[in-house]
C-alpha cells in the first residue's frame, strides 16, 4: 500500500429505517484519499455530504462497507482508540458551528486540547494563538452570542485547527459568511493545506473550488463526478514526511 494513502472507503453504505422505508444516505461509496489532498464535496441538500464527513471523522459508523484509516480498518479499532485518534488527528468545523454558549471563545477553542495532556496554561496559549490567526485576539473572553455569525465561524475553525490535526473536515465553513470573511477563512484553510494537511470540505459555492485539488460531486449517496485538478505528485507533503525524506537523502 502506498504510504500516501490516508483514507480508503470501500462499498461504504449508510442506511436508515427498515423495509419499505429504508433510506440510503450513502450507497456503495468508494473513495481513496491521499495525504495532502484538498477535496471539496458538492451536491444537493440531502445527498449525504454530512453523513460522509461524520463517518470519516469517526463520529458515526457505516451500516456496511469498509473504512481504512492510515492502513487500519476502523472496525478493528476500539472506541477508546477511536476517540483518541479523533482528538489527535482530526479537526472538525461543523455545519452549525457547535460552539458552547456559556463558554468564552478562548475556552471553546481550547476544548480539543483538554484530553491531550497539555497544562491549562499551554491550552490557553495555543487557543489564543489560533484565535490570533483568525484576527479574534481581542475577543478571547467574549461569549459566542456576542460575536457575529462570521466571527463565530472563525472561532469554530480556530477550534478545529488548535490541536494541529492532520485531517480537517469542514462542513460548509463559509456557508454563513459574507465574501470578505469567506476569503479570510479560505486563505487560512489554504495555508493549513500547504503545510501538508488533508482537508475535506463541503461547499455549495462553486467559486471556492479554485482552492481544491479535487472536486467531488455527490448525488443520492453516491459519487456523480470526481475531478482532480492537481496531480498527485504535486500535492503538498506533510512537514514531518519532508524532514524524513531529507534525512534519507542526506544519508545517500
Ligand atoms: N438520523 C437520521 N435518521 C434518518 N435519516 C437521516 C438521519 N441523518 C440523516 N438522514 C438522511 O440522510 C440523508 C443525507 O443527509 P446529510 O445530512 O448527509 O445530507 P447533506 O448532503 O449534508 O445535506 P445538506 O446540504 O442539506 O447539509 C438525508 O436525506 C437525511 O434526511
Ligand atoms: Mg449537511
Amino acid at each position: 500500500m502506498s504510504e500516501n494513502i490516508l483514507i480508503e472507503l470501500k462499498g461504504l453504505t449508510k442506511s436508515y429505517g427498515y423495509g419499505d422505508t429504508k433510506y440510503f444516505a450513502l450507497k456503495d461509496f468508494d473513495l481513496t484519499i491521499k495525504r495532502g489532498e484538498f477535496i471539496m464535496i458538492m451536491g444537493p441538500s440531502g445527498c449525504g455530504k454530512t453523513t460522509l464527513l461524520n463517518i470519516i471523522g469517526l463520529l458515526d459508523r457505516a451500516t456496511r462497507g469498509e473504512y481504512i484509516l492510515n492502513g487500519e480498518n476502523v472496525a478493528n479499532i476500539s472506541m477508546r482508540r477511536q476517540a483518541k485518534l479523533r482528538a489527535k488527528k482530526i479537526g472538525f468545523v461543523f455545519q452549525n458551528f457547535n460552539l458552547i454558549e456559556d463558554l468564552p471563545i478562548i475556552d471553546n477553542v481550547s476544548l480539543p486540547l483538554v484530553y491531550t495532556g497539555y497544562s491549562k496554561t499551554a491550552q490557553l496559549k495555543n487557543a489564543s494563538s489560533a484565535l490570533r490567526r483568525f484576527h479574534l485576539q481581542e475577543k478571547e473572553y467574549y461569549l459566542p452570542y456576542q460575536l457575529s455569525g462570521g466571527q463565530q465561524q472563525r472561532v469554530a475553525i480556530a477550534r478545529a485547527i488548535v490541536n494541529d490535526p492532520e485531517i480537517i473536515l469542514a462542513d460548509e465553513p463559509t456557508g454563513n459568511l459574507d465574501s470578505r470573511s469567506s476569503h479570510v477563512v479560505m486563505e487560512e484553510l489554504k495555508a493549513i493545506h500547504e503545510e501538508g494537511n488533508t482537508i475535506i470540505m463541503v461547499t455549495h459555492n462553486p467559486a471556492l473550488t479554485v482552492y481544491a485539488t479535487r472536486v467531488i460531486n455527490m448525488l443520492d449517496g453516491q459519487i456523480d463526478t470526481d475531478i482532480k485538478t492537481v496531480e498527485d505528485q504535486n500535492l503538498p507533503q506533510p512537514i514531518s514526511v519532508k524532514i524524513k525524506k531529507r534525512k534519507k537523502s542526506r544519508r545517500k
